[in-house]
């Protein structure tokens, strides 16, 4: 643990609270079509809260390296538009049913309109990104895009079957962690930061993902809807084996194995319930393994933030992979 001075939530969001409410109106702004569903979905998710750690990245990376100017709460609201295209994606792929805990986009308006809502947010996410007239920042948010996209066909490749860890982690670097990564690089631009401040920097943000993954993948097996406000034990049901699930199938018996493997096949509890299923990670101790990893990614963030100039930016830097691993939703 680093001894530094770090924040409480309210130090953080007060530093940051009137760019935040900035970008809300920005992005609101940047939602209006005279098509009605563009407008309603794009509202809908955007009322349905959210707890925008990207744009809040984002901010603290400019501000951390002493930028000033405007642009930080502008391309804020692209990553939040850009991070709010792929949920509505996600959510039509993984047929999920609630999302901030209301019926989710897919559920409320159908697939057809979400597909063309979600590419709608995303180009309207790079004209306000064109407008930065900066080819760096749309190399970073096109690179992203397509690492998102890859990540999200990497899991449908890899749905239905045990996988390696290397594997796990491969993916929730694209899909997740990228994310993390850029909105910290964007800042870093913003603040005409070296490459190698840049470097740095982006691995913060990559660390953070990563560890912001691996802890929603154990919510999804231990939390209750009620509190995450989407729907849980929805990975198993997908067929998807998250990291606590590679742990027991490399840990656990023969049996421990079998039954993890009949319901990743089966993408239902039917044969094997959740219950048993958590039994068979407690006793492993599977998701103690997860939650050491993501404590170990978070760590890592934050040792990359001890090292910049002391500022009250760093130190909500240093809080963020707490609040990160300690989260319950
Ligand atoms: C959800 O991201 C998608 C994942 C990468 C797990 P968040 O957990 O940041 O979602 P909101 O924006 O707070 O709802
Ligand atoms: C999140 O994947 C990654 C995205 C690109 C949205 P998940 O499918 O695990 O995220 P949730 O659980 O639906 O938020
Ligand atoms: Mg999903
Ligand atoms: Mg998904």
């Amino acid at each position: 643990m680093s001894t530094l001075a770090i924040a409480t939530a309210k130090e953080v969001f007060d530093l940051i609270r009137d760019d935040l409410l900035v970008i809300e109106q920005e992005f609101e702004q940047a939602c209006s079509s005279d098509v009605s569903a563009v407008m309603e979905i794009a509202a809908y998710l955007r009322e349905g809260g959210g707890k925008r750690i990207r744009p809040s990245l984002l901010l603290l990376a400019a501000k951390a390296l002493g930028y000033q100017g405007g642009s930080a709460v502008h391309l804020g609201a692209v990553v939040e538009m850009v991070h709010t295209a792929t949920l509505v994606h996600d959510d039509i792929i993984d047929e999920a049913d609630t999302r901030r805990g209301r019926p989710s986009p897919n559920k409320q308006w159908g697939n057809s309109k979400c597909v063309l809502t979600g590419d709608w947010l995303y180009m309207q996410a790079f004209r306000m990104a064109l407008e930065e007239r900066n080819f760096r920042i749309l190399d970073l948010l096109i690179h992203l895009t397509q690492q998102m996209v890859e990540g999200e066909l990497l899991q449908i490749e890899l749905q239905g079957r045990a996988i390696q860890e290397q594997e796990y982690y491969e993916l929730i670097y694209r899909k997740t962690a990228c994310m993390f990564r850029v909105s910290m690089q964007l800042g870093c631009v913003l603040a005409g930061a070296s490459p190698e401040v840049e470097e740095r920097m982006g691995e913060y943000g990559r660390n953070l993902g990563l560890a912001f993954q691996v802890v929603d993948d154990v919510l999804d097996l231990t939390a209750t809807e009620d509190v995450l406000g989407k729907p849980t034990a929805s990975d198993l049901r997908e067929g998807k084996a998250t990291l606590a699930v590679v742990h027991a199938l490399e840990n656990g018996t023969p049996e421990d194995r079998a039954a993890i493997h009949a319901v990743l096949a089966d993408r239902s509890f039917l044969r094997v319930g959740h219950e048993r299923v958590l039994e068979i990670l407690r006793r492993n101790g599977s998701v103690e393994y997860a939650m050491q990893t993501a404590y170990a990614y978070a760590e890592t963030a934050r040792a990359v933030a001890a090292g910049l100039p002391e500022s009250e930016y760093k130190r909500a830097l240093l809080w963020v992979p707490d609040f990160v691993v300690a989260r319950e939703k």
